[in-house]
């Protein structure tokens, strides 16, 4: 059992704790809908806590060297204190959102020993679309390496035509029971990667940008 971060949060506890950032605003959206999912689904040993990344401001070196902003600061401080992150991505143009990429970039700071470094990290996203947000999944998978995060092996999952995984409400919910069965898998797999870290996730020296080869280690992404 996995006991960096054991804790008691309503009476259970927990071996992991997972921070699952959304990376979009919306109020409807489906990514927002997965990251509620993945807290309803995670199994006993694992909490996962969501995060809103609406407050963060955009990155600008000049006030980064003035010192953090509050929101990045508490951003950093929440990736620090979790064991792993879950990130729910949408697809824009083919990449991962504005948001989400903004506040990597905070985290990410400074480089090779920022709260990124060495952090293991499972990624999700739905679309209506067929593709799932893989292109998304892809370049997000970049970006996470070359902070030095560790995507955990089978750390990805796909979730096509959302329009029929979710129910039809203003406020979403994760409805399709295989797209459930695949959520509750990755974290299984998230949860079986951070207790054998130090063997089965690179450490973030194999991970800095130019070391590691992204074609050859970005597992392929399970489909819902
Ligand atoms: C500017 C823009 C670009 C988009 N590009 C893509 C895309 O490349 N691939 C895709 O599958 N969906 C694309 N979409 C549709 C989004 O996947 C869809 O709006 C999705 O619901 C957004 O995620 P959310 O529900 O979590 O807000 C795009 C939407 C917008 C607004």
């Amino acid at each position: 059992m996995n006991t960096r971060n054991a804790q008691i949060h309503g009476g259970r506890t927990h071996s992991l704790r997972v921070l699952a950032v959304p990376g979009s605003l919306r109020d409807g959206s489906y990514n927002r809908a997965l990251v509620r999912a993945a807290c309803e689904l995670a199994p006993d040993s694992v909490l996962v806590e969501p995060y809103d990344v609406a407050e963060i401001p955009f990155y600008d070196e000049d006030v980064e060297a003035a010192g953090d902003p509050e929101p990045v600061s508490r951003f950093k401080r929440a990736i620090d204190r979790a064991d792993a992150l879950l990130i729910a991505t949408p697809e824009y143009n083919a990449g991962p959102s504005g948001v989400l990429k903004n506040a990597l970039d905070w985290a990410s700071r400074p480089p090779r020993t920022s709260v990124l470094a060495g952090k293991p990290v499972a990624i999700m996203g739905a679309s209506p679309s067929r593709g799932g947000t893989a292109r998304a999944q892809a370049q997000l998978a970049l970006v996470l390496e070359s902070t030095g995060a560790a995507i955990v092996p089978n750390g990805q999952l796909r979730v096509a035509h959302a329009s029929a995984k979710f129910d039809d409400t203003d406020v979403p919910t994760l409805a399709d029971n295989e797209t459930r069965h695949a959520l509750r898998t990755l974290l299984e797999a998230l949860h079986r990667a951070v207790d054998a870290a130090g063997t089965a996730i690179p450490g973030p020296d194999s991970h800095q940008a130019g070391i590691t080869d992204p074609s050859t280690s970005m597992p392929e992404p399970a489909a819902a």
